[in-house]
């Protein structure tokens, strides 16, 4: 068993790092920066559909419904198509208007989903064309699905989920940029320079990892949290929703991710000087606002870790801890900002003496509903 984690003390520490690799094999042979082109094997035949779609659905439980929300900021921002996403749990049980000009995308690692299957079955009955992001070649999924992508991020053994939820994160940001290339909605140059920029996040990610022993100091401060709180905005938010749930699944520490600005509706009650507050500070668009977030935190006597941009001075100063990330563009903020939280969230668990790879009541998936 040693050899199959090569090296590494557990499987989910041994995926994290893969994360340079997983996510290069997601790109490879899909993206022509020079071009500013994209190219999807399995969803070619279908651009004018995505060229005429009223909307695009997404379902998906667990960390691919957090997946589908970084794919929903993508999708609206680069390509203007409205987008939904929905826990497939919910949507199958409801009496959706879809209509033939939808189109719904499953996303899944492992492609058995009971409950992400049934979602499909109904989308397909009712006319919706139906696209699959999976990682397990084969599965049911892709099997139930019209067209799709596999994520290529090789086998996932640890039950939480890292490496299959940046991939599928890569595999979203490349079809929204197909969808952008075959709508036009992005000028040539921009879609160069995003995928030049993407070619390059492997590398980034390298680098984010480089935070780990940083990481294991700040996880000694709060192994014994029973709390925590997750902020994000924008596509940090989906990013802190993965980043709580990770906390929750491999530690039992009850965490909660939130909208940065939700807070104040209702958490902030739960601000004390103990329990971290795990906030998504990077520099982008939504910056200034999230500087304001931390300070009513901190206001509360509240205790941040900041996830900032390499370089940062403003957030650091105000954090109790910070842990840097690459600068690049907020196209790929949750490819980047997710790492440390992984490692967080890993250390976390370790330190507690939790079964990392095979956390309590958890199945790696969930063939039943
Ligand atoms: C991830 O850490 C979880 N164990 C879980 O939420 C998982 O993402 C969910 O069950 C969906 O699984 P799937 O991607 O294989 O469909």
């Amino acid at each position: 068993e040693m050899l199959e984690k090569g090296g590494y003390e557990h499987f989910m520490l041994k995926e994290i790092y893969e994360q340079p690799r997983s996510i290069n094999d997601c790109m490879r042979g899909r993206i022509y920066p020079l071009e500013g082109k994209i190219q999807l094997g399995g969803i070619k035949e279908y651009a004018e559909k995505f060229k005429n779609a009223h909307r695009i659905i997404i379902v998906a439980c667990g960390t691919s419904w957090h997946a589908g929300l970084v794919g929903e900021y993508l999708i609206e921002e680069y390509a203007r198509i409205p987008v939904e996403v929905e826990y497939a749990s919910e949507f199958r049980y409801r009496n959706p208007i879809i209509s033939e000009n939808d189109i719904v995308i499953a996303i899944s690692q492992s492609g058995e989903t009971a409950d992400t299957m049934a979602a499909i079955e109904m989308a397909k009955s009712k006319g919706a064309t139906i696209f699959g992001i999976c990682n397990v070649v084969g599965a049911s999924i892709p099997r139930l699905s019209d067209a799709g992508m596999y994520t290529h991020a090789g086998p996932e053994i640890g039950v939480a989920s890292t490496k299959a939820f940046t991939a599928q994160v890569t595999a979203l940001t490349l079809m929204a940029f197909y969808m952008a290339e075959v709508k036009g909605t992005l000028p040539k140059t921009k879609l160069i320079a995003l995928l030049s920029e993407l070619e390059r996040i492997p590398s980034l990610v390298e680098k984010a990892l480089e935070s780990d022993k940083l990481i294991l100091e700040i996880a000694e401060k709060f192994k014994d949290s029973r709390n925590a709180l997750f902020l994000g905005r924008g596509s940090g938010f989906p990013v802190a929703l993965e980043g709580a749930l990770k906390l929750k699944e491999i530690s039992y520490i009850h965490a909660e991710g939130y909208p940065a600005a939700e807070m104040k509706h209702g958490p902030i009650a739960l601000i004390d000087e103990e329990m971290p507050v795990i906030v998504i500070a990077t520099k982008n668009s939504s910056y200034e606002k999230v500087i304001s977030n931390i300070q009513e935190v901190k206001a509360r006597k509240g205790i941040v870790v900041a996830i900032v941009t390499e370089g940062d001075t403003d957030v650091v100063k105000m954090a109790d801890y910070s842990i840097e990330i690459p600068a690049s563009d907020e196209a790929f903020l949750p490819l980047l900002a997710t790492i440390p939280l992984q490692l967080l969230s890993y250390h976390i668990a370790v330190l507690r003496g939790c079964n990392v790879d095979q956390p309590r009541n958890l199945a790696k998936s969930v063939t039943v509903e």
